[in-house]
């Protein structure tokens, strides 16, 4: 073992010259990741292997809450973390996570869980790059897709599973998953696993496991009723707490007032306004998800959406696609609310103003992430002017109504900074973000691989299907209208 330990190593640093890092992100960064103690991650007893992992993933130094989670965390300690949207928590839990993994042992030593199935693909996806010269096997198993091919994949070695609890339970029910000798047991968005809607099931998965096991809780968010999990199933659990102020200070918040009626236009507004580098747009019910991106569509703007209740084979394939770039906006339920990290959202539209504080501040941290800019704009009615009042009241925050014109230093990374994903295609062909009349029926990345002369819209698969009008649709329709 010891040679694996980049401390050890007397002899050169050739490895890290060997090291295929990716290109820096150059934007400005808040003090929400900035302000650190200024260990580094080589300080933190970890295996080479991983560290080629974290340094290939574009890391150069450990975040605030990564400082003061891994070390804790790798001495097996129980951990209670919260820390700010978009400030690294994934890795403060996989890091430690792997270097606690033998690959050379044929077993489940870690279960990652999580509220939602894109989560878990996205988690799973930070574990094998993180991971990707150690040799260790992560498996992502969630409900809505088969289970036999996940048994199937269980005969095969599996060292780490990432997944959704209810399908976890199920395998380690059927003593498919054997958790015998699994160690480390994490809940990422902890307060959300612990609502009533997953508590039970929490309960139920953690009697599989050792009784020796680390049990690590993160989330941006602990209300109250995390208190008795933590007395029940933590051994005196290392608290960390970074959140004296709660929300994110690279991202602006606005409102505008607006009735009901209004809202599709004030986005149509929006939309030519703003510099959109990529956007999420948030409705309270499944239905005006779909009611809305039709709107959309009609406008000219290009679009996805996403829901429960749709298959999760399209759920996947909106969510891959539009972190690659290929549409600009993204129309969507709060299924995607939590953990969702796609860092070329600078901009995310309440076009229904949530329901409490909470969903709130995990919405608008889908921009601004990891400290760079994003700006967050609410679509509020009269009946949620009370609404309005109290997340400002306790998140202590201002939420000031939409100026004539907002200063684009507030969002936009500055010229000679790579914005990431569709943007840094733009910048090279001399395109900026603003979705104009002529460019509105494109996508980011279809526009920068475009010829110029071709300005007609390419309907995304979604859209096709809103243009076809299935029944569906139209019964949604004459149920919930999105302007009345
Ligand atoms: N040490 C680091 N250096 C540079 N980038 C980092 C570092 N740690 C994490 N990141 C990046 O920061 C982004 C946000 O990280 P992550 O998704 O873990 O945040 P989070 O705290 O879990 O947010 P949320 O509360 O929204 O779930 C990711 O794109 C990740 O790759
Ligand atoms: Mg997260």
């Amino acid at each position: 073992m010891a040679q694996n330990q980049a401390s050890s190593s007397s002899n050169s640093n050739d490895w890290k010259t060997a090291l295929n890092l990716p290109k820096k992100d150059l934007r400005p960064q808040t003090e929400d990741v900035t302000n650190t103690k200024g260990i580094e991650f080589e300080e933190m007893y970890l295996r080479r292997e991983l560290l080629m992992g974290i340094f290939e993933a574009g890391f150069e130094r450990p975040s605030p809450i990564q400082e003061e989670a891994i070390p804790v965390a790798l001495a097996r300690r129980d951990i209670l973390a919260r820390a700010k949207n978009g400030t690294g928590k994934t890795a403060a839990f996989v890091i430690p996570t792997l270097q606690q993994v033998d690959v050379s042992k044929p077993k489940i030593q870690g279960v990652l869980l999580v509220p939602t199935r894109e989560l878990a693909l996205q988690t799973s996806q930070v574990c094998k790059i993180l991971g990707k010269h150690m040799g260790v096997q992560v498996m992502v198993t969630t409900g809505g897709t088969t289970l036999k091919d996940d048994i199937m994949r269980l005969s095969e070695v599996v060292h780490l599973l990432v997944g959704t609890p209810g399908r976890i339970l199920d395998l380690a029910g059927k003593g498919v998953a054997d958790l015998s000798e699994c160690n480390v047991f994490v809940m990422d968005e902890a307060d959300k696993l612990l609502s009533p809607e997953f508590s039970p099931v929490m309960e139920q998965l953690l009697e599989y496991l050792p009784s020796n096991r680390q049990v690590m809780l993160f989330s941006a968010t602990f209300p109250i009723i995390v208190k008795d999990f933590k007395d029940k199933h933590m051994k005196n659990p290392h608290e960390i707490n970074l959140m004296e102020e709660l929300t994110l200070r690279g991202v602006t918040q606005y409102y505008a007032y607006v009735e009901e009626r209004q809202k599709v236009h004030c986005l149509n507004t929006l939309f030519s306004k703003l510099q959109i580098n990529q956007s999420i747009i948030f409705c309270n019910s499944t239905n005006r998800v779909e009611l809305l991106a039709r709107k959309v569509t009609e406008l000219g703007y290009s679009c996805f959406f996403s829901h429960a209740k749709m298959l999760q084979a399209h759920r996947n394939r909106v969510f891959h696609d539009f972190r690659n770039g290929v549409c600009r906006n993204l129309v969507c339920s709060d299924l995607l609310t939590r953990g969702i990290d796609i860092q070329a959202v600078n901009v995310v539209i309440n076009f229904d103003f949530p329901k409490n504080s909470e969903t709130y501040l995990h919405r608008i941290g889908r921009s601004g992430r990891f400290g760079h800019l994003g700006l967050a704009i609410n679509l509020v009615t009269y009946e949620d002017r009370f609404n309005l009042f109290r997340v400002e009241q306790e998140l202590g925050t201002e939420i000031q109504p939409i100026p004539q014109t907002i200063d684009k230093s507030l969002y936009v990374a500055p010229p000679g900074a790579d914005e990431p994903g569709p943007t840094r295609k733009q910048q090279k062909q001399g395109q900026q973000g603003q979705q104009t009349p002529q460019s509105r029926g494109q996508t980011p990345a279809q526009r920068a691989g475009q010829p110029a002369q071709l300005t007609r819209q390419q309907p995304t698969f979604q859209q096709q299907q809103i243009l076809n009008g299935y029944q569906q649709q139209q019964q949604q329709q004459q149920q919930t209208p999105v302007t009345r």
